[in-house]
């Protein structure tokens, strides 16, 4: 196992032991976000959710987040985020400025993950968006790690 697939299993370990049992929701967001931009600082540039906003199910709406001011509504399939939020799956962007109807929020952001967040009944509750200003910094060892983090996060 590499330092960073170690270090991520011990994050998922100290997130789910943190929010064990928390009925409000934002609150374990908070929670994922502060200790993985924590942990992971300064290559995680922007660390947050964008939740499907149960009035306007066609919208993302930024959740709990560190890092600079981020947009606060992106349609699905819009965007990275919308893109993941749509297709429900990771999807690594080594080069945002490449990808179609990127949304920049901030344009010091030069390559993203963004991972679906599952509730119980396995219908989409958010998007986890990491977001660098290094050009290519995700692989599979953050795909994996966040895929563990983000399934137990409303689940624990
Ligand atoms: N980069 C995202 C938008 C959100 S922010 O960068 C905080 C996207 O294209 O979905």
């Amino acid at each position: 196992m590499t330092d960073r697939a170690a270090r991520y299993a011990e994050l998922k370990a100290e997130i789910e032991s943190v929010v064990a049992g928390e009925g409000f929701i934002p609150a374990r967001y908070a929670t994922a976000a502060c200790l993985l931009a924590e942990a992971f600082r300064p290559r995680f540039f922007w660390t947050g959710f964008y939740v499907v906003d149960p009035l306007k199910p066609e919208e993302l709406v930024v959740g709990p987040y560190q890092g600079t001011l981020g947009c606060l509504r992106i349609p699905i399939g819009k965007g990275v985020c919308g893109a993941c939020a749509e297709q429900k799956q990771t999807l690594i962007v080594p080069d945002v400025h490449a990808f179609p109807g990127h949304i920049a929020c901030d344009s010091r952001s030069n390559s993203e993950i963004v991972v679906p967040v599952f509730d119980g009944s396995g219908g989409l509750a958010a998007v986890l968006d990491v977001d660098s200003t290094e050009f290519d910094a995700f692989d599979e060892t953050d795909r994996a790690g966040l895929e563990a983090i983000c399934q137990v996060l409303l689940t624990a």
